[in-house]
């Protein structure tokens, strides 16, 4: 595909996007029907949607319109790419620009720049402060791709130089142990032998250094609970030596967990819900609960324009269920883990300060949240534990 088809396509799966479409069907119903578009046609119409969407209301402002021909055409202004040559109906460009279009457009507002609804923004700033726009700048970018190093079957040195070999630049993240960000050649990683064998596994920097920071008896029996794909819990192994259980509400979620797990070696239960009753207490159980993913929006970059204050609400509300459900599996000198990939005091201090008057017998061990940053998603960790006699507390 030439780049001024490309672009025709980005514009497409955007308006249909812009309907309500969610990004990922609209990319794959444009992929079904293009089958003359290769690997790379369709990783090209990926990044345009995908930074269009993680800009679209400067791109909007900059195209002077909200479809997607607009969009696109602020995304290039954006670029500093000449839209002239992109848009000149040759072949299956789009076709050439009216004189209004070429008028249309102007320089976004303060707002606007931010590339958040307005509702949002005093979240982020009651969360982050002064750090909100930088958090806000970084939403506007591509996300780092990173690797976490399964070091009990290779070492981060080895794992780099192989992965050398098959063309894929990494470099070490510094303060986290066993992560390699990947700095070219990302989309080769999932073909990668590294990748097939377990040996590495895709997870953001931020979430690493957060199951680093989780302390679990020597030998406990660690349950996941919100476990979806295995990501923590997989990472919580490759560190400790326990007993793995898994539990998802929808356990299709786990569809994966059973093989990935076994690429890294590791045994994972999966249980229904009537089942942990039966295996439980639980030493220490992990909630990496449901939430609004507002530290990972550059990765999915539809969530920010589609999240509603009430779903925000709801969340937070079913955030508190799942905690307290947990809870109840625990053993008396249990760990209770909670996170979040959400920045929103809402979701992450207000959740466990409502768990906390709930439960007098808990206390916090530990609480820490991550920024969104060049290296990492925002990411926030509280590990609870019931206050007991010994901690001089009644
Ligand atoms: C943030 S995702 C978990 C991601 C996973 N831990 C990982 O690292 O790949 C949250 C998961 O919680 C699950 N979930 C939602 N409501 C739940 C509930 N009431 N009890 C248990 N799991 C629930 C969802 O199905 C989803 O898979």
């Amino acid at each position: 595909m030439t780049p001024g088809a490309r672009v025709a396509a980005a514009i497409a799966v955007l308006d249909a996007i812009i309907a309500g479409a969610p990004a990922e069907r609209a990319l794959t119903n444009w992929a079904r029907g293009a089958r003359y578009a290769g690997s790379g046609d369709r990783a090209a119409v990926r990044d345009h949607v995908f930074d269009a969407l993680r800009r679209l209301r400067s791109c909007a402002a900059l195209g002077g319109g909200e479809d997607g021909r607009a969009v696109m055409l602020g995304s290039l202004r954006s670029q500093g790419i000449d839209p002239e040559g992109i848009f000149t109906g040759a072949g299956h460009a789009p076709a050439p620009l009216s004189e209004a279009e070429r008028r249309a457009g102007r320089l976004p507002t303060e707002a606007e720049a931010r590339d958040l609804p307005d509702w949002i923004w005093p979240y982020f700033e009651a969360a982050l402060g002064e750090a909100a726009p930088a958090a806000a700048e970084a939403l506007r970018q591509r996300a780092p791709v990173t690797l976490r190093v399964n070091v009990r079957r290779i070492t981060c040195a080895r794992a780099q130089a192989e992965l050398a070999g098959e063309g894929i630049a990494t470099q070490p993240v510094s303060d986290i142990n066993n992560a390699l960000q990947v700095t070219n050649n990302e989309r080769k990683i999932s073909r990668s032998r590294l990748y097939a064998a377990g040996l590495v596994e895709l997870q953001d920097a931020s979430s690493q250094a957060a199951m680093e920071a989780i302390d679990l008896p020597a030998g406990a029996r660690v349950l996941d609970f919100c476990a979806g794909g295995g990501g923590k819990v997989l990472a919580l192994a490759a560190r400790h030596d326990g007993t793995w259980f898994a539990h998802d509400a929808d356990p299709h979620r786990m569809a994966d967990l059973p093989a990935r797990a076994r690429r890294a070696g590791v045994a994972v239960r999966l249980c229904t819900m009537e089942e942990l009753a039966a295996r439980g207490p639980f030493d220490a159980i992990l909630c990496d609960v449901p939430c609004s993913g507002s530290g990972t929006w550059r990765r999915a970059p539809q969530a920010r324009w589609t999240l509603v204050p009430e779903r925000l609400h709801d969340l937070a509300r079913l955030q508190g269920e799942i905690l307290a459900r947990a809870a109840a599996l625990l053993a008396p000198e249990g760990v209770l883990i909670y996170t979040t990939c959400s920045v929103f005091v809402q979701e992450n201090e207000d959740v466990i300060g409502h768990f906390l008057r709930e439960n007098a017998a808990f206390g916090v061990s530990r609480m820490r949240r991550w920024p969104i940053s060049a290296t990492g998603d925002g990411f926030f960790l509280a590990q609870l534990r019931r206050a007991t006699w010994k901690d001089g507390q009644p």
